[in-house]
């Protein structure tokens, strides 16, 4: 068995292994995940205070260009101004309270409410209510424009923040922008794009992902493609990652003679063949970083701005609270994990995939959005088999048996998850601003 070696070199992602911060040992107590009180005090303390993820730049590249997204009870509507700015305003009209959009997208030449026809310009502030001389009280738009949200862009992402008061995305962001940056994540095209609800608080999925400790337990296919012992694990302030070594597989598995049928595809698909690799089955993760490396023209990719690790591994973020980013040299599969409204035992669970778009060529059509059920649809083998253990974990939580989470030193990124959750609930980034 070969053991994984990592790349020492200064180009693409920062390898260099983070400070561990200190968080001990204890139980992570059940009643997060659980309890409405601290539901409330998440959205009071947490959700209505950080940067989240409203939607791609390409989903609004027109001037009128809108989208709705959800987040806790809250709709924000994104729309791009006469001015080519993306700005997210509450989904709101100050008259009666109705949602100005009820689609979830469109284009728009000014943003009129259905109900009774008041007109918002792209900017959110209000130039036209029918009768308006019949209002007593007058209709100022000062008062009664659709209420601005912070909002910034990083990544082709379009951000937004609901505290009027918060610091910069690029503070919040920490590390990432420099980390991620290499992958031109702004050149990725989305190529799917399902919400689907899920019977599990929306902390359950983040820690689904956030360790391998699982995988040969829920995905055991996946030990024949992939290294899930030898995992570099990165705390940053807010954030996190693993590094997992790809095209290898688990030393659990011993030592292998044949090339794995998982592997044997992945190397066709690049047009590798396998058979070359009867009987040297640790020498494909390097042999795949230096025919990338030497192919990257006839596969249609620029790999300069990366790491040879980078040419096969997954580097897997997380940005604090909700986003998994699997992001690899070619594409990126992405997961947004959104609170219920009012339920603690349930969340939307967003999977997007993106493609990377090769320079000069065209962005494929956006991807229709679906929205369904658990069970309703297939997300592909290894996330139907995440969601099928969800339900059952969220379950546990409940019993009056169970304590809490007892966390082993590979799935600290869930015990850093909780530490920076608990930041935020006690205060801690209270006055970033
Ligand atoms: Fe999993």
């Amino acid at each position: 068995m070969v053991a994984i070696v990592r790349v020492k070199e200064s180009i693409g992602t920062p390898v260099e292994k983070s400070v561990e911060p200190a968080m001990g040992n204890d139980i992570i107590p059940h009643d997060r995940y659980i309890s409405k009180d601290f539901m409330k005090l998440e959205w009071e303390r947490m959700w209505s205070k950080v940067w989240l993820i409203g939607c791609r730049e390409e989903e609004i590249p027109e001037v009128g260009d809108y989208i709705t997204t959800e987040i806790g009870e809250e709709s924000v509507l994104i729309v791009r101004g006469e001015d080519n700015v993306p700005r997210a305003l509450y989904n709101v009209c100050n008259h009666r309270g109705n949602r100005v959009k009820f689609d979830s997208c469109g284009n728009a030449r000014t943003l009129q409410c259905a109900y009774h026809f008041w007109e918002y310009d792209l900017t959110g502030k209000l130039v036209f209510v029918p009768d308006e001389e019949d209002f007593q009280q007058g209709c100022p738009p000062e008062k009664l424009s659709m209420k601005p949200i912070r909002t910034e862009t990083w990544g082709g992402f379009v951000w937004f923040n609901l505290n009027p008061d918060c610091e910069p995305l690029s503070e919040f962001l920490g590390v990432i922008p420099e980390h991620l940056d290499p992958y031109r994540l702004g050149n990725m095209a989305m190529t799917m794009d399902v919400t689907v609800e899920w019977d599990c608080n929306w902390k359950a999925s983040v820690d689904a992902f956030n360790e391998v400790y699982h995988v040969q337990g829920i995905h055991p296919e996946l030990c024949y493609t992939i290294d899930d012992v030898d995992v570099q694990i990165d705390l940053y302030e807010r954030h996190n990652r693993y590094l997992v070594p790809f095209k290898t597989h688990s030393p659990r598995m011993g030592e292998l003679e044949e090339v794995p049928e998982g592997l044997a595809q992945e190397l066709h698909a690049i047009g590798m063949n396998p058979d070359d690799f009867r009987g040297r089955v640790p020498e494909i993760r390097r042999a795949v970083q230096v025919y990338k490396r030497a192919n990257e023209a006839k596969l249609g990719y620029d790999y300069t701005r990366l790491n040879d690790d980078q040419l096969s591994d997954d580097y897997h973020y997380y940005i604090f609270p909700n986003i998994t980013m699997n992001v690899h040299a070619e594409s990126m599969l992405f997961f947004r994990q959104r609170p219920h409204e009012t339920d603690p035992d349930k969340m939307y669970f967003d999977v997007r995939m993106f493609q990377m778009v090769a320079d000069g060529k065209q962005r494929p059509p956006l991807p229709d959005h679906e929205q369904c059920k658990h069970g309703e649809r297939s997300l592909g083998l290894v996330l139907d088999q995440d969601s099928v253990n969800l339900p059952h974990v969220q379950k546990g939580m409940h019993s009056e048996s169970f304590q809490g989470l007892w966390i082993r030193d590979q799935e600290r990124r869930i015990r850093h998850m909780h530490k920076t959750l608990m930041d935020y609930i006690n205060g801690h980034y209270a006055n970033d601003a």
